[in-house]
């Protein structure tokens, strides 16, 4: 995919719980695409707006690196690595743009059915799975417990029957996988949907001029949904 600098590229879920959605929303902004062969580069035949399907824990890097110019991703993914650069003494480079209403759910921490929870200092010493290190971490920090933090790119809510944590922080929507796993959610951390987000520096006119017309379009078609 050559880079483009007079025409604006969207990052969105190839698959899983945004990747329809976001694609709905978009085409009723007046948005229709070409898709390439392989599927993952559809071209904007109607106004110069590509859009590029990719996993959605890489859409923050990927407008980081200015490869994509903006994204629809979950505020979850956008806000665990906003919290991981700012933990390095990074300024994050990407922030969200808009809330797009749909894709709810929350990072929430959950533990095994039969605990009495007290509350977080029971956490202190307890290993804690998650595909979430940094906005955790955070949480334990404020709430001042010194938790392992167990990190797991998938699979989460099967650590504490696999041994490999006593609790787990992951994201919950229906609340299915947490009852199907004998878990509780007894916190929350985030609350999340899908969002715009897009570069803390704006762009150059071009894509300014575009990003504003999509901004001004997705704004009325969200106000329509509601
Ligand atoms: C999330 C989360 C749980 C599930 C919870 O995964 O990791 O597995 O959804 O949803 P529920 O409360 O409705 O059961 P997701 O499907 O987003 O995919 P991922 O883990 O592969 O990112
Ligand atoms: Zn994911
Ligand atoms: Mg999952």
């Amino acid at each position: 995919v050559p880079p483009s600098r007079d025409r604006l590229r969207i990052a969105i879920q190839k698959s899983g719980r945004l990747a329809e959605p976001a694609r709905t929303l978009l085409a009723s902004c007046g948005l229709h695409w070409r898709e390439s062969r392989d599927r993952l580069f559809c071209y904007g035949e109607t106004l110069p707006v590509d859009l590029l399907l990719v996993r959605d824990d890489d859409i923050p890097g990927l407008i980081a690196d200015g490869v994509c110019d903006l994204g629809v991703v979950g505020r979850n993914v956008l806000a665990e690595q906003q919290a991981a650069q700012v933990a390095d003494g990074r300024e994050p480079v990407f922030r969200e743009w808009l809330p797009l209403g749909f894709g709810g759910c929350r990072l929430a921490l959950a533990v095994p059915e039969d605990w009495g929870w007290q509350g977080p200092a029971q956490l202190s010493g307890k290993r804690i799975a998650t595909s979430y290190p940094s906005l955790l971490a955070r949480w334990l920090a404020d709430e001042g417990v010194s938790a392992d933090v167990v990190m797991l790119s998938g699979s989460v809510e099967i650590a504490p029957r696999l041994g490999q944590a006593d609790a787990i922080c992951d994201l919950v929507s229906s609340g299915a996988t947490l009852a199907a796993n004998q878990l509780k959610p007894v916190a929350t951390l985030c609350e999340s949907e899908a969002v715009l987000a897009g570069p803390v520096a704006g762009f150059d006119a071009v894509r300014g001029e575009l990003a504003a017309l999509l901004m001004r379009r997705l704004d009325g078609a969200l106000r329509i949904r509601h």
